[in-house]
């Protein structure tokens, strides 16, 4: 069973986590709103980059395209301010992927997929989802909070309203995890990775080959737009690149996809 140790605390979070930025300054709130919210007030104050909002459970957690995101306790919820490199933004998506993937296997030993463009899955089902918001002045980035949500300790069956299409990793395991061994694990993956985005292709390539949609016939839209098609790869920019039955080549930038049968 789980101790002390294991609370979800700043000290607990930031002891001897070992990292340079991410995570050395940490908040966790009982309750919030959305930690998204929270974490765009403090990155506009321009709090140090790499400061953490955690919440133990949302009232009005935010997923993409306007939609609730359910953040019971049991959840892991926090955004990562950071104040990157316009260059840097396409990376940031496949830094935040790749870095749950990693913590799933390493704390689980789990392997979890990624369904473009930000859904984490374990078996089919999804896990994890990530919501990155920010400003852009001029051709700066003013900043961007990466917000992270990863379903852990909690019964799906709980939550009809998804429970056919979500898991959670207690309901994988068949135990409880560590919240806190996930949030550690996290950062101190995010950080990496986030250090090894601007040199070298390497966070691209992982993002790539844990990419669960690339051969999949989908069904991908875009405002009232609707394409069918083969998914034949992911760019380096995180576009989908999509083969349409019709035989034309769609670069996909954003917008809701379907895995069809
Ligand atoms: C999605 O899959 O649509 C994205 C879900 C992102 C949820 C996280 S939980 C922490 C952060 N705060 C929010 O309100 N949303 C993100």
């Amino acid at each position: 069973m789980f101790t002390e140790k294991d609370v979800v605390s700043a000290d607990n979070i930031t002891n001897k986590l070992g990292n340079d930025f991410i995570g050395k300054r940490v908040e966790v709130y009982p309750q919030l709103a959305s930690t998204n919210e929270i974490a765009k007030v403090a990155a506009s104050n321009r709090v140090p980059e790499g400061m953490v909002i955690v919440a133990e459970e949302q009232t009005a957690g935010k997923g993409r395209l306007d939609r609730y995101w359910i953040s019971p306790k049991g959840c892991v919820s926090l955004s990562i301010i950071l104040y990157p490199d316009i260059k840097l933004l396409p990376s940031l998506i496949m830094v935040a992927s790749v870095a749950m993937i990693h913590t799933i296997k390493k704390v689980t030993g789990l392997k979890a997929s990624i369904k473009w463009p930000n859904d984490i899955l374990i078996n089919g089902k999804k896990v994890g989802g990530i919501l990155i918001e920010g400003t852009i002045q001029h051709i700066n980035v003013g900043y961007a909070v990466v917000g992270v949500g990863l379903n852990v300790n909690f019964n799906i069956s709980d939550y009809p309203e998804i429970s056919e299409i979500a898991t959670t990793l207690s309901d994988e395991m068949g135990k409880p995890v560590s919240l806190l061994d996930i949030i550690r694990t996290l950062l101190i993956e995010f950080e990496k990775l986030y250090k090894s985005a601007l040199d070298g292709d390497m966070v691209y390539r992982e993002w790539h080959d844990n990419m669960d949609t690339i051969g999949k016939k989908v069904s991908a839209k875009s405002g009232n737009i609707i394409y069918e098609g083969i998914v034949d790869d992911v760019t380096k920019d995180g576009n989908l690149i999509i083969k349409t039955s019709a035989g034309e080549t769609v670069n996909f930038i954003a917008g809701d996809v379907i895995l069809l049968k």
